[in-house]
């Protein structure tokens, strides 16, 4: 089969065509005040993931009923879909106080412990990143999951001595971005399991606007509608590239937001007409010129693009998998024929927009 092949085969992974935009999770410190305050607090003011959030309404209304802890709760799904709005959204709703930590800041099971028996009845422990819990910290956590106790040993040796300590009931609420990467005895411990899915370009709209009236910004339909069809489904990206447009606005027009406005302000932080960002491209195009369009396997891929595989795994990949651009093989990742066009018709003003703000 002849394939289009856009790009002479390179010798080597392309180098950073251009700054990468600040899609990654992590972000500044001022967009993560903002951030906390663009954070929906309830139900009526998360949008999207109805099923999700259908369930978690029924569940909440009837451990109440029953004044009972709610179930422990495991979230998945990619960055910025709204996982730890949903932990902290559960703890407002059952009127209970939360806890929050990760994976990786429980670095003994002496922090677990400590942690564990400060919980009151009904309270809530987020723990992000779950996923990432050491396994001798995970082991500690099933009985106090399932029996709501810990066992720990004082003393070494011949005085050694194991003590039972019995916890409050709480809730548990694990989010991870890999629930592949959860042990089974781990993932068989949540009595609710929810995967949180990409947000339709109407959901980012919604999004939006609510945004936009807490920013204090007028928004017109069309511009929400561009820059919600350029977020990777996803209302963390929305809210970052929405303050991008109003930076880009207020410095070079004066603070009128307008569609034309919005997408040279998007193309300026790299982001193109399909919405993928500086490093969306870089995978797609190191697979295409590299690799000759896969398959790949992602160690190697990583390894060309000097970027960490848990990177490509968790914030790129599956993006570009949802909108059809990359195909998971048993022998690697593969560019699809989608992707190769993508290339071939970036339209041409994106390659203009790109230029001016190199
Ligand atoms: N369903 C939603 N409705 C409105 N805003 C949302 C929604 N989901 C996420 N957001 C926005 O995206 C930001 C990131 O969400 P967050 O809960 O931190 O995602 P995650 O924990 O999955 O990475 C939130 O601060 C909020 O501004
Ligand atoms: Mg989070």
């Amino acid at each position: 089969m002849k394939r289009a092949e856009p790009f002479a085969k390179a010798e080597k992974p392309p180098a950073r065509a251009m700054p990468l935009p600040s899609t990654s999770p992590s972000e500044n410190d001022d967009d993560q005040i903002l951030n906390l305050s663009l954070r929906p607090k309830r139900f009526d003011e998360f949008v999207g993931q109805g099923q999700v959030v259908e369930n978690l309404r029924v569940a909440i209304q009837a451990a109440k009923r029953r004044e009972e802890a709610l179930e422990h709760l495991l979230l998945a799904g990619p960055p910025g879909l709204g996982k730890t709005s949903i932990a902290h959204i559960v703890a407002h709703e059952m009127g209970a106080k939360i806890t929050a930590t990760s994976g990786p800041a429980i670095g003994r099971a002496g922090d677990l412990i400590g942690i564990l028996t400060n919980l009151e009845q009904h309270d809530i422990l987020f723990i992000d990143e779950i996923h990432r819990l050491s396994k001798v910290v995970e082991e500690f956590l099933y009985p106090a999951m399932e029996n709501f106790e810990i066992d720990f040993v004082i003393d070494k040796g011949p005085y050694a001595k194991t003590i039972k300590f019995h916890l409050k009931r709480f809730t548990l609420i694990g989010a991870t971005t890999r629930s592949g990467l959860l042990s089974n005895p781990m993932r068989s411990r949540f009595g609710m399991v929810s995967h949180l899915e990409f947000y339709t370009p109407e959901e980012l709209v919604q999004v939006l606007h609510r945004s936009a009236k807490i920013l204090g910004m007028s928004l017109d339909p069309e511009t929400a509608r561009a820059i919600a069809e350029r977020s990777r489904g996803t209302p963390r990206i929305a809210n970052r590239l929405l303050r991008r447009v109003r930076d880009y606005a207020q410095v070079k027009v004066d603070g009128k937001i307008s569609k034309e406005v919005a997408h040279a302000a998007l193309a300026a932080q790299g982001v193109d007409s399909f919405g993928l960002d500086g490093l969306d491209r870089k995978v797609l195009r190191t697979i295409i010129e590299f690799y000759g369009g896969g398959p790949v396997g992602i160690e190697a891929l990583a390894a060309a693009l000097n970027e960490e595989p848990d990177t490509i795994v968790d914030v790129v990949e599956p993006y570009l998998l949802s909108a059809g651009l990359l195909k998971r093989t048993a022998r690697g990742r593969k560019a699809t024929r989608l992707a190769y066009q993508h290339f071939a018709g970036l339209k041409e003003r994106d390659l203009e927009l790109f230029a001016a703000s190199a």
